[in-house]
């Protein structure tokens, strides 16, 4: 076996490409000396940049000392040295890269969501498995502190039976005109793969999927609050992508999960995404990084009663799930799975199909909110 990958990174130059998976993931795996596999042994891993912009690409490559770097995908692509191809453009670019990338042969790692239709996600995963090339895709939330840990409640029996999953996510996303957007302005542009259901709802696919169980339908109201927003260049223009979803989720056993997703909400939480999950034994809150318990045998019986004012404090009433644990970045752990996986190591139940599976109830919630209706999800499985 060879002793290093080369991976083929294509979008580096985003946010998410650049600072989660080329700085914080890559380039640290290159720093502490590769990817430790199971007898002991280490293989390292060499970047090659992909761009459209020749000096944005090369800025990166010699600020961070990486050789390798191209503004011609096929070039990359024809690079017998490099076994992964990783993709970390908008949306709607990534389906084409992706399959010239497995029809040269390599392995595929992608953000998510891996393409703008479920339909194209399982073409691309079909495509992948008949050319026996790996294929992964980003499944980030599932590596934060506050996830893990509500995963060891799960899976110790702490919430006897799960009943439901509360989910608010979001934060305020400046339209531009007054401060700059902290978002790029295709996330609110559909035929740029923009709108937060498809954003969103591919993660909250995996994260139900992974801790509590398989989404079987949804009824979802997709929402464009905000008509008119400023670009990257001041220019304004008008919003074609919902930028809040609010969506009921029927999961396997009968669980109910709502989660709201909105980029037009403030907060007024202690996380930017928080979970409550409510169980016949007990119920928890996990954040981004933390986690809070409520055992049955520790909990209070409050009365209502508007006449006086509320005497108890109910955030005091419950008791945080220790880290017991270094966590290291999210992003990374999965890059270091996909690794192994390519290397045969072990096994990555992330693949395309389970991405498809999100873009699946992306689509179902957009039906839903469409039509007004509960939409069953499709069953996708390899
Ligand atoms: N896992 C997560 O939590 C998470 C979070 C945010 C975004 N994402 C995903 O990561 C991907 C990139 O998102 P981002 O926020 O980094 O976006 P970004 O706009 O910051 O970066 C987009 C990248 O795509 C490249 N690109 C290629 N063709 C383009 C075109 N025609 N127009 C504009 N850019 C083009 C850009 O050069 C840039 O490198 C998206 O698919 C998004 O859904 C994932």
């Amino acid at each position: 076996m060879s002793d290093r990958v080369g991976v083929i990174m294509n979008g580096v130059t985003g946010r998410m490409g650049y600072r989660q998976h080329l700085v914080r993931s890559v380039l640290a795996i290159r720093a502490q000396g590769g990817v430790t596999l199971s007898d002991g042994s280490r293989v390292q891993v060499e970047p090659i940049l992909v761009g459209r912009r020749d000096a944005a690409v090369r800025e990166i490559a010699e600020r961070h000392d990486i050789q390798r770097w191209t503004t011609d995908l096929d070039t990359a692509l024809a690079d017998p040295s490099a076994q992964v191809y990783f993709d970390a453009q908008l949306t709607s670019a990534r389906g084409a890269a992706v399959a010239a990338a497995i029809r040269a042969g390599k392995h595929v790692y992608a953000e998510k969501p891996v393409t703008s239709t479920a339909a194209e996600a399982v073409e691309l995963a079909t495509m992948a498995k008949s050319a026996g090339v790996k294929h992964g895709v980003v499944h980030d939330k599932l590596f934060l502190p506050g996830l893990i840990k509500l995963r060891r409640l799960v899976d110790g029996g702490f919430f006897g039976r799960i009943l439901s999953v509360r989910g608010e996510f979001g934060y305020w996303v400046f339209e531009g005109d007054r401060q700059p957007s902290q978002r790029p302005s295709w996330n609110y542009r559909l035929a740029d793969g923009g709108g937060i259901t498809l954003d969103m709802f591919c993660h909250w696919s995996y994260v139900l999927e992974n801790l509590i169980g398989r989404v079987r339908a949804v009824t979802a109201k997709a929402v464009t609050h905000i008509p008119d927003r400023w670009d990257e260049r001041g220019e304004r223009y008008a919003t074609t992508a919902d930028d809040a979803a609010y969506a009921i989720f029927e999961l396997d056993d009968d669980v109910i999960a709502q989660i709201n997703s909105s980029w037009c909400v403030r907060v007024d939480r202690d996380e930017l995404v928080e979970f409550q999950v409510d169980g016949t034994e007990g119920s928890a809150v996990a954040g981004l990084r933390s986690c809070r318990v409520q055992h049955r045998s520790m909990t209070p019986k409050p009365v209502w009663n508007p006449d006086v004012p509320t005497a108890e404090e109910f955030r005091k009433q419950w008791a945080p799930v220790p880290d017991n644990d270094e966590f290291d970045n999210g992003f990374k752990v999965q890059w270091e799975q996909f690794v192994r996986h390519v290397l045969g190591d072990s096994p990555h139940e992330y693949d395309f199909f389970a991405g498809a599976r999100g873009i699946a109830l992306a689509e179902c919630g957009l039906r839903s909110s469409a039509e007004g209706r509960r939409i069953e999800v499709p069953e996708i499985a390899p």
